[in-house]
């Protein structure tokens, strides 16, 4: 990708292509425990001590909640059309099932409102990982009332907000979700090994299908998507088992959950990991329920992974080669910055032949910012964000049906795991003052959509 220094414009793209900025509740909204909230697992999560970097806790966040016009007004103010939000679970169902909050329910009409006022889009995403604290004490998706329970929540938000709302996004990244919560322990809500992941799984499959179907049986001439986490796997050597290592991977970071919503059920490859998983769908006898015919597939891409075989790894058998070991350039995060590879990966996932609409929702990177003189200088996001707008474009223009393309994020925000350590947004936020301060490639992305 040598040409991502020129400059493009968003004109580019077509006039109807949809261009637009991503926040979730969990990361944004604040107003943790009042207003009726309920608990979610991130606020109990959070006060586990050692969990997360700083020992910072959602709790305030970008207080979004209190300050959502003056969000949306730089939504606007920065040019995007579109704004992509969750709605919390517990906000609404403060149990997670039974009595709803009044409160919680007219915030998201408010915020609703409000884009519709400035002639903003919503797209609203059902679940940023946010589950009620009271339902994870239950079992939370690893239980078999799972799907009840989600059920109930997603048709009460269809009929809340389906007169208003016309474009859903039922999960965000079931994978991220159910390996760093339910296997890896690394996220909300801690849980480790294979006997939570594999339920966990199973009932992601199963929720993203059956919450397209509620919406489309609910709400009138929705436009339904879910989206789906995705790297480009790129195996450390060309032996044969950093090769099959490589395939294994891909298999559960690009495959695992966009196979099943497609019908192809899960993967079928001779991976002992998969065996075990087809028990679960066996025993469940759900098979067909996992499709759904949805109208877009959200793609998130952040970044390539490189695999080399490792044994003592259990069932995967390969582990990640990161990018500073290899010395390539790389976020904050140490995320390999690699536009080339995010072309490729929207090749990959077009080539499933029953996708029809790709919409990346969401793409951006983290950087050490500094707020120097009231400006902040940030030449590599914008050289990030430039480069990836490149490759998307290559893509739509060799005829991929590439429908939009939303920015992660709005406002540096609670980065999960890494508190607010990690800044990915394009407006900096001083934490303690909630003051905010439009980045460079905030003002960058206005001018690229010429406002
Ligand atoms: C998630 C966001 C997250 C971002 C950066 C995505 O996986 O959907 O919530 O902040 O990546 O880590």
């Amino acid at each position: 990708m040598k040409d991502h220094t020129q400059k493009i414009h968003a004109s580019s793209f077509g006039d109807e292509f949809q261009w637009g900025v991503v926040i979730a509740a969990v990361q944004n909204e604040g107003a943790h425990n009042s207003y009726g909230k309920g608990p979610s697992i991130w606020d109990t999560f959070s006060r586990r001590s050692g969990k997360i970097k700083g020992s910072h806790k959602p709790y305030v966040a970008c207080d979004f909640f209190h300050r959502y016009k003056d969000d949306l007004m730089l939504v606007k103010a920065l040019g995007f059309k579109i704004f992509r939000f969750s709605i919390s679970w517990p906000r609404i169902l403060p149990e997670g099932i039974g009595k709803t909050n009044k409160e919680g329910i007219a915030f998201y009409h408010r915020v609703i409102d409000e884009c519709l006022k400035l002639d903003l889009i919503p797209y609203v995403t059902l679940y940023h990982w946010d589950l009620p604290a009271a339902l994870e004490k239950e079992g939370g998706w690893t239980s078999h009332l799972f799907l009840k329970w989600f059920s109930r929540y997603v048709s009460f938000c269809a009929e809340e907000f389906g007169s208003k709302v016309k474009n859903w996004i039922i999960l965000n990244e079931p994978f991220g979700f159910t390996s760093l919560g339910y296997m890896l322990g690394k996220h909300a809500p801690g849980k480790r090994g294979f006997n939570n992941f594999f339920p966990a799984i199973h009932n992601a499959a199963l929720a993203q299908a059956e919450g397209g179907r509620i919406i489309r049986a609910l709400v009138p001439h929705a436009h339904i998507g879910t989206t789906f986490s995705c790297s480009e796997i790129i195996p450390f050597s060309d032996k044969e088992t950093d090769v099959m290592a490589a395939k294994r991977v891909d298999i559960l970071l690009n495959r695992l959950f966009i196979e099943p919503a497609l019908g192809l059920g899960y993967p079928r490859d001779d991976f002992k990991f998969l065996e075990k998983l087809e028990l679960y769908n066996k025993s469940w006898k759900y098979t067909r329920r996992m499709q759904f015919d949805f109208d877009f597939i959200g793609l998130q891409n952040y970044f390539p992974v490189v695999v080399k075989y490792n044994s003592f790894i259990p069932m995967i058998q390969a582990m990640e080669v990161k990018a500073s070991t290899r010395k390539v350039s790389h976020s904050a995060m140490g995320w390999e910055i690699n536009p080339g590879s995010f072309y490729r990966i929207i090749k990959q996932f077009w080539s499933y032949e029953n996708v029809k609409k790709i919409i990346v929702t969401e793409n951006g990177a983290a950087f050490k910012d500094k707020l120097v003189n009231g400006e902040i200088k940030d030449d590599q996001r914008i050289d990030y964000f430039n480069g990836h707008l490149h490759a998307l474009l290559k893509a739509k223009k060799e005829g991929i049906n590439v429908a939009g393309y939303f920015a992660w994020t709005l406002t540096d925000n609670f980065e999960w795991s890494e508190g607010y350590t990690a800044r990915f947004g394009l407006i900096h936020i001083d934490f303690e003052t909630q003051l905010r301060t439009i980045k460079n490639s905030g003002y960058w992305f206005r001018d690229f959509l010429n406002v």
